[in-house]
């Protein structure tokens, strides 16, 4: 950064903050971390750059904090790093249709090809209405909370975050031109007909808000085409595939991969510690011969029901497997106020009973279905897992893939879907599979539970080695080269 850039903190936006303020059982005030590969990504950009991180309130106790706060920055301490965050209150109408109705599902479903066309969505006047007063508005605020902050600063850089916020970028730019804008996006971005069911004005309220950042980044070099070609064919934009730019009427804008990587010694740290310990006693107390492993949010994108249904396809075609295995299924509830979340979950429940019925005996549950958030927890069973089951439908990075395998001890085989971002990277060492695909997924259960312990050994090696291979530090550091080079061109150029 030049030297008058040093000394400003960065400004951070996302939706979800850092830490979630909430009630304890005895009234006390708990602050515990938010949750999603997000948090964990800028979480790691904290710990490295003096920043400032400015977030929606997601709680009753987090809107009291906003209150009491106002633009003051708010300190938090979590796992050893230190956050000063700012907290927005949305109107809570103007949230839940920003939220509930939006970003999850309309944008999220976009993005990861969730929409069943032929039944949903349909866009009405809810939808309309959901646009204009919700997303449209808690954009606005947060644009508001980011202006406030940057005020009297010169050449202020400010990292956006995330689907939910593809509209504020073109706020800021409009009261701050000179600003120096770079947005992050998490997901997928999915190919241009897939953004049709929106109808144009939407999306052309999408595209030009976000091109109105200096730089756009993804997980991968396929989402960045991916968003050139909709700039292309949706917007009839000029855009430059050697260069990865657009050219639209505000300027340019640059897309660029910056694939995410996790924080291995932040995580050995945390799974050395005591809760780990116990967690990994019990576990181990009851473990069969094998340990099939999956650790996600509840999600659609997720893929749990094929899994499920892959692994009771391979019961019925391995029978000598029966009483040797457990499939332990740890899944965070996501988004519960959503219908299409709530409706998930409930075909979860049924299709865990109806295999652990087929297939169980009076001491051995096949299926084990664990529906809570714990670190803790999630972290002893990385340690043990036999076979890791990704096999989601499509996902931006997938950051379990490459949590897990760093902390297993076992040689654990990675099954991972060829639709997920961490394949580009880590897909040589996994077993991989197509998620639609559940002979395929079956089939991968038997040659993983089955492979020679050399095999194990060498693909659990090259694992480590690939995810270790890149550091938070890489990617925080290629994002921040990129808009060093914008901060010392002149505004505008
Ligand atoms: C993904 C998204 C994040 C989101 C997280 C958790 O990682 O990319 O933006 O924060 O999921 O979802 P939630 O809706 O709980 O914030």
């Amino acid at each position: 950064m030049t030297e008058e850039n040093q000394d400003e903190p960065l400004i951070i936006v996302s939706n979800r903050g850092p830490a979630k303020f909430e009630t304890g059982p005895d009234g006390e005030m708990v602050i515990s971390r938010g949750g999603g590969g997000l948090v964990t990504a800028l979480s790691g950009l904290v710990a490295h750059r003096d920043a400032l991180w400015i977030a929606s309130t997601m709680t009753p106790e987090d809107a009291e904090v906003a209150t009491e706060n106002g633009t003051e920055p708010v300190e938090v301490e979590l796992g050893g790093v230190e956050y000063r965050v700012v907290l927005v209150e949305s109107d809570p109408r103007a949230f839940d249709l920003f939220y509930n109705l939006i970003a999850n599902p309309i944008l999220w479903f976009i993005q990861h090809y969730l929409w069943d066309l032929s039944n949903a969505p349909d866009i009405r006047l809810e939808e309309i209405e959901a646009w204009n007063d919700g997303y449209e508005v808690v954009n606005r605020d947060i644009a508001d909370a980011v202006i406030a902050q940057i005020e009297g600063r010169e050449r202020p850089v400010v990292m956006l975050h995330d689907y939910h916020l593809y509209t504020a970028p073109a706020l800021i730019r409009a009261a701050r031109p000179e600003a120096v804008l770079h947005h992050f996006v998490h997901i997928p971005w999915s190919q241009p007909d897939s953004w049709r069911v929106l109808p144009g004005w939407i999306r052309e309220r999408i595209y030009d808000g976000l091109l109105a950042n200096d730089i756009i980044g993804f997980h991968t070099r396929a989402y960045c085409i991916n968003f050139l070609s909709c700039c292309e064919h949706l917007m009839g934009y000029e855009v430059d595939y050697e260069d990865l730019t657009v050219s639209h009427p505000g300027g340019k804008t640059a897309v660029r991969s910056y694939p995410l990587s996790i924080d291995a010694a932040g995580l050995e740290r945390a799974a050395d510690s005591p809760e780990v310990a116990e967690a990994e006693a019990e576990l181990l107390a009851r473990r069969r011969e094998n340990l099939i492993l999956r650790v996600d949010r509840a999600d659609l994108s997720k893929n749990v029901l094929r899994g499920f249904t892959a692994f009771d396809t391979f019961l019925s075609q391995h029978p000598e497997f029966r009483e040797k295995v457990t499939f332990v299924a740890h899944l965070q509830p996501s988004r519960e106020d959503v219908p299409e979340y709530a409706e998930y979950l409930e075909r979860i429940e049924a299709l865990v009973a109806v295999v652990n019925h087929r297939h169980g005996t009076t001491d051995w549950m096949p299926i084990d279905l664990k529906v809570y958030e714990n670190f803790h927890d999630a972290l002893a069973r990385y340690r043990h897992f036999d076979l890791l089951m990704v096999n989601s439908i499509f996902d931006g990075m997938n950051l379990v893939a490459k949590e897990a395998p760093v902390i297993n001890t076992r040689d654990g085989v990675l099954m991972l879907s060829e639709n997920t971002g961490a394949h580009e990277e880590i897909g040589d060492f996994a077993l991989t599979v197509n998620p639609f695909d559940i002979q395929d997924q079956a089939d991968a259960i038997h040659t993983a539970l089955t492979m020679a312990p050399e095999e194990r050994a060498r693909r659990a090696r090259g694992l480590k080695e690939a995810i270790l291979s890149r550091t938070p530090g890489d990617w925080i550091d290629e994002q921040m080269a990129d808009i060093e080079e914008v901060v010392l061109r002149e505004p505008g150029a």
